[in-house]
């Protein structure tokens, strides 16, 4: 690749924006295109789209080598390697939704001139169905592993990457390769049907191992076992690890539900039936209604209680609200005619348009004010730094659900509140 090659992304979300950023921060030019005008518009305007660390100093930093467009014929005339970035959220029945895909694949020529390089997470299967309809578009999977809150770090700074080509396409490969290389990590060279499997793979083990401290948590509450003390135990056994065995309210997101769902369907369509990632899901699925159970053990019915939501998001540094939890619970409080207010730093303009019938709060003492309840949803640093013995005053009673097992139970409980952690002992 040539250095002065401009590189093309489709689709300007997360994945997209960072990409758009992060090429332009190494040096490359980059024409970035969405089909949504509003946000394209921001975006030539300097406005940032999306709540990410970094993002809008590299934005401004390298906004000579950014240019953003809503024509797919800009990025066609001035792109060869074209980076694909859209969404592919989950179906009613829990595959992979590919239309979006599909309608960038309907937009490119077979004419050998351009080559799709798939940052979209995308069913094992999907390259060599594109490489069958479109014969002559080189295609290279190139999965993306960053995490929101510090996709920026992750994209500069990889640990892998991952590059599959079949036979024919290995200039594509080389040329990906050149573009990473410099950002450090393991390169990993495979092929299409395997580099599409190791995202889908990866995130679901991670999701796994979630479901599984989430159920020695259950457990560790019947049996008087603390699960922050028993995944310390575990985690410094180099096999194990201890990233992803904080146990909680389960997880939410863009990615990890709809990719397990998505390998559960893969494996069921190509005539496997994933059994374990079956359990992960339902395990998942069952975890937030446990907060209820807490709440019930000490307030009774929770018809008219008022019930302050700490924290949005799905996950902190990020106001993605996708799959986020405080979605269920805020469902499931309304639905037992419990009062919800809620209060998170960065998501509230998101969490707007999702959640019905919630009131807003400014800050965590607005919120817990004649709160009968409050539960941490998003472990958000702030929270840490709170003055409780001051909001337990402020609230009619001062009782708290740590979904993130965040806070210091001897803190909080000497502080005056009833502190109820996932698998501490109460
Ligand atoms: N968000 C993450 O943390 C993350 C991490 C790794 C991988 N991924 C994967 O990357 C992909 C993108 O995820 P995201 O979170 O950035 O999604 P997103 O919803 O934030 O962004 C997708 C963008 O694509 C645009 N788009 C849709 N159809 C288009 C089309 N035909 N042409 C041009 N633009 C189009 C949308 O308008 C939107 O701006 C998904 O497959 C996701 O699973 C996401």
């Amino acid at each position: 690749m040539s250095e002065n090659e401009t590189i093309g992304v489709i689709g300007v979300g997360w994945v997209g924006l960072v990409t758009a950023a992060c090429f332009a921060e190494v040096g490359h030019d980059v024409v970035a295109m969405d089909v949504d005008e509003a946000k394209i518009a921001a975006l030539r305007e300097g406005k940032v789209t999306i709540h990410e660390p970094r993002i809008e100093e590299l934005l401004q930093r390298n906004g000579e080598r950014l240019t953003f467009t809503t024509d797919m014929g800009d990025v066609l005339d001035r792109a060869r390697l074209l980076f694909c970035c859209v969404d592919t959220p989950p179906t009613y029945s829990g595959d992979a939704d590919l239309s979006r895909v599909q309608s960038v694949v309907d937009r490119l020529g077979d004419d050998g001139g351009h080559a799709l390089v798939m940052k979209s997470t995308v069913p094992a299967g999907t390259g060599a169905a594109i490489r069958r309809d479109k014969p002559d578009l080189a295609y290279v999977a190139c999965p993306e592993f960053l995490k929101e809150g510090s996709a920026v770090e992750d994209f500069l700074h990889p640990d892998r990457v991952v590059i599959g080509a079949d036979a024919g396409d290995e200039w594509v490969a080389d040329a990906v390769e050149e573009l990473y290389r410099p950002l450090g990590g393991e390169l990993v060279r495979t092929d299409v049907a395997s580099a599409e499997m190791v995202k889908l793979a990866s995130n679901a083990f991670l999701a796994t191992k979630i479901s599984f401290i989430n159920e020695i948590a259950n457990v560790s509450e019947e049996v008087g076992a603390d699960v922050t003390e028993v995944a310390r135990g575990m985690g410094l056994d180099k096999r194990i690890g201890p990233a992803f065995l904080q146990a909680g309210l389960g997880f939410g997101g863009s990615c990890f539900p709809k990719d397990t769902t998505a390998l559960k369907q893969l494996a069921g369509n190509s005539g496997y039936h994933f059994q374990l990632l079956t359990s992960v899901i339902e395990v998942n699925e069952l975890q937030k209604r446990r907060v209820m159970k807490k709440l019930e053990k000490h307030l009774g019915a929770l018809a008219g209680k008022r019930v302050a939501l700490l924290g949005l998001a799905f996950k902190p540094n990020t106001d993605d609200m996708r799959e986020a939890s405080s979605l269920v619970l805020s469902a499931r409080l309304q639905g037992e005619g419990a009062r919800v207010v809620a209060y998170d730093p960065v998501a509230e303009e998101r969490a707007r348009e999702l959640l019905e019938g919630v009131e807003f709060a400014g800050s965590a003492e607005e919120a817990l004010e004649g709160a009968d309840a409050a539960i941490l949803v998003t472990e958000w640093a702030e929270f840490a730094d709170l003055d409780w013995s001051a909001l337990a005053a402020r609230m009619a009673t001062p009782l708290l659900v740590d979904g993130r097992n965040f806070l210091d139970p001897a803190r909080l409980r000497d502080a005056g509140f009833a502190y109820e952690g996932i698998g501490r002992p109460g």
